[in-house]
């Protein structure tokens, strides 16, 4: 099939995008203390001048004591890094591009490898970071309303710097996730409960704070997923009915576009159809959505980070569902790094001359 139906643009509120391909965002660590340099700038602007039509950063954390685990992913908050980050969308539309970050809590966390730890414990729902790890200390009700704040003024700050749009990142066990998931979720009071439906509380209400900063015309993206790093086969929704009453409540909060996170892009969610997390959200929801997981590449990448090399492979049958309409937009993580010029050469025809990944293109920021 021809890839040219991804050349189509799209419209959204603030988004005025040349075609489909949506950088995924990849968390770097190139950003010491915290503040993305001129590397940063770079790194992004060679995926503009490569034809990405909406690049989404990496995480980038708001102002919250213990909101990272890693002392060189970039803040969203201080004015070193906000400045960092003028730069970097600057660069980014010289460049032709449009570009949202993703916006970031961890919650709680593993401690990472380097050593750094914040100042103070991790915070979540509960202690936990998965079932029967704990590693912080659950939110008090002044915590949760700090946190909310927080993530509206990093979406206003997104705004005043000129970016086209603002994604939350509310997937992969991360502080949003961990408040849906009933393995991280222990609470009694509004933000917990027994069902999918009222575990949106938490969301909800960071929906609602960014929309009361930003107003109604920026572009905002949630990126949702059913696995947890903690067990690849979770359901957050079992079925059709619980995913409408998981995101209508973040629909009617504010939310334009849902970025569905998956390993695998082609496969099922449900037993019946072959409808992806993307498309059985947009079935659900009636908005657009973003599908992501190993498109164009033969092994997905959290093998990726154990060390296992992915081929390019064919787009044939992603090109088949984006025809049949099941989403609007694609987004591409490991190819980009690999090829700042992947969706240039896909529209150029070029397939031929697109490289593989390996782990050890994650060393460096090219
Ligand atoms: C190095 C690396 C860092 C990542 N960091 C993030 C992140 O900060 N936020 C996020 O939502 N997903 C993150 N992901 C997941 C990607 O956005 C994407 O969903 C995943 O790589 C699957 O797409 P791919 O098969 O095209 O690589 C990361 C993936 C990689 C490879």
């Amino acid at each position: 099939m021809k890839p040219d139906i991804l050349f189509h643009p799209f419209q959204l509120k603030t988004l005025n995008l040349r075609n489909r391909i949506v950088m995924a965002p990849m968390t770097r660590s190139f950003s010491s203390n915290g503040v993305p340099g001129q590397n940063v700038a770079e790194y992004y602007t060679r995926r503009a001048a490569g034809e990405v039509g909406l690049i989404l950063s990496e995480g980038t954390v708001i102002d919250r004591p213990s909101s990272s685990n890693d002392a060189n992913v970039p803040h969203f908050y201080g004015e070193e890094a906000l400045a960092g980050w003028q730069n970097v969308i600057n660069s980014v539309h010289q460049a032709g591009g449009q570009m949202g970050p993703q916006i970031w809590h961890m919650g709680i966390m593993d401690n990472h490898h380097s050593g750094w730890t914040p100042s103070v414990p991790f915070e979540g729902p509960s202690e936990f970071n998965r079932p029967g790890f704990a590693n912080g200390k659950a939110m008090t009700e002044s915590d949760i309303a700090d946190t909310i704040a927080a993530f509206g003024r990093a979406a206003a700050d997104a705004k005043r710097l000129g970016f086209d749009c603002v994604e939350l990142h509310g997937a992969h066990g991360y502080l949003i996730d961990q408040f849906f998931w009933e393995g991280t979720n222990k609470r009694q009071d509004q933000y917990g409960g027994n069902t999918i439906a009222a575990r949106t509380r938490f969301a909800v209400d960071v929906i609602k704070e960014v929309r009361r900063q930003v107003g109604d015309e920026l572009a905002l993206i949630i990126r949702l997923s059913q696995w947890k790093p903690a067990d690849f086969n979770n359901k957050l929704a079992k079925n059709p009915e619980e995913l409408e009453q998981w995101l209508t409540p973040l629909a009617d909060a504010g939310v334009d576009i849902f970025h569905c996170s998956q390993r695998r892009f082609w496969e099922a969610e449900f037993e019946g159809s072959d409808l992806n997390f993307a498309g059985w959200a947009k079935k659900v929801t009636g908005k657009p959505t973003i599908t992501v997981g190993s498109i164009g590449l033969s092994g997905e990448f959290i093998a990726g980070f154990q060390g296992e090399s992915s081929d390019p492979s064919s787009i044939d049958e992603l090109l088949r569902r984006f025809d049949r309409g099941d989403f609007d937009l694609v987004a591409v993580g490991r190819p980009l790094i690999a090829n700042p010029d992947w969706a240039k050469k896909i529209h150029e025809g070029r397939d031929a001359e697109l490289k593989g990944f390996s782990r050890e293109l994650l060393g460096q920021l090219v």
